[in-house]
């Protein structure tokens, strides 16, 4: 395997999520608006003072980014966050949340978090950036939280994991937030194995993944095109991909099971619309968000 982007730079696709929340956290109208304050003192000091003025926030996020993706960003965003309180508040024993980049649900739920402990992993460089971000703004990092750098296309995920201390057969939320389509094919194959093998039963894993025909460019999905184009150019390309319809077997394979899946539609039915009940923002429709359980055994046969 070459020499990728994100071995020497801090990932672009993470920067950009982080300014997408950012935006979001100063939008007036509550579809658009999500709540991560911490993602604003992260974006550059310039920046922040930009993405105040409403119509530069739209240009940057809405005119010149690819259809759909920071409403995207934000229903993703709202998804998962409602997966986390909600973990939180049942004592979950521990959050994994792999490829973290800028994400910053450990600082924000630490009043919910209790003794749930924290692992972030991320390739050195970009965890790395985020940190010397925190020290820079003051931003203290609670103790319940540790780091864990790793390349998940180069290095074991179990060894990785060992050596932080991880415990295995645990109550925990795994949340794979814009990571797996980055992946080799076997890297996720290791990496759903992986929480195969430490999970617990009820533990729960959030993911998104790319839709089987973006990946062979079939031009099937609002905001297809624009999206494929600009993850490429920022040198992260797309690799891995899951077939709608074999979503449920991939899962099983894993001995997990689908609890809930959300596509474009589902996403603006539920975050883009408004008292009148007028849909008012497109989502990109490339990706699938899925909620997935590890039962105590598995059903014959079970439907999304
Ligand atoms: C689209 S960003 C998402 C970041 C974060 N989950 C969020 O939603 O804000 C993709 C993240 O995956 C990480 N990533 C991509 N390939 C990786 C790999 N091979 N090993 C570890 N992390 C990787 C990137 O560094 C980046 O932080």
């Amino acid at each position: 395997m070459s020499e990728r982007r994100i071995e020497t730079t801090t990932s672009r696709t993470a920067e950009w999520t982080c300014v997408s929340r950012a935006a979001s956290s100063l939008e007036s109208d509550s579809c658009y608006r999500s709540d991560d304050r911490i993602a604003l003192q992260l974006v550059p000091t310039f920046l922040r003072v930009l993405l105040h003025i409403p119509l530069i926030r739209r240009f940057c996020c809405q005119v010149i980014a690819p259809k759909g993706i920071y409403e995207y960003t934000i229903a993703r965003t709202k998804y998962i966050d409602g997966i986390f309180k909600e973990v939180l508040a049942k004592d979950f024993d521990q959050i994994l949340i792999f490829g973290a980049g800028f994400d910053t649900r450990a600082l924000r739920f630490q009043a919910e978090t209790g003794d749930t402990k924290i692992f972030e992993l991320d390739v050195p460089i970009t965890q790395r950036s985020k940190l010397d971000q925190y020290t820079k703004r003051g931003l203290r990092i609670p103790a319940n939280v540790k780091f864990i750098s790793i390349d998940f296309d180069r290095e074991s995920l179990s060894e990785k994991l060992e050596e932080a201390g991880f415990v295995s057969g645990q109550r925990s939320l795994f949340v794979l937030e814009g990571l797996v389509m980055y992946l080799q094919a076997e890297s996720v194959d290791e990496t759903f194995k992986v929480i195969e093998r430490f999970a617990a039963e009820g533990s729960e894993v959030v993911f998104d993944y790319v839709r089987g025909p973006v990946l062979r460019q079939e031009g099937m999905y609002y905001g297809e095109r624009e999206i494929f184009k600009s993850v490429a150019k920022a040198g992260e390309r797309w690799n891995f991909a899951i077939e709608d319809e074999e979503l449920e077997q991939f899962l099983k394979s894993y001995s997990l099971i689908v609890n809930d899946r959300k596509c474009g539609r589902d996403l603006e039915q539920l975050y883009f619309t408004n008292a009148s009940g007028d849909i008012i923002g497109r989502v990109n429709a490339t990706h699938c968000l899925v909620r997935a359980t590890k039962p105590a055994s598995l059903p014959a046969e079970s439907s999304v």
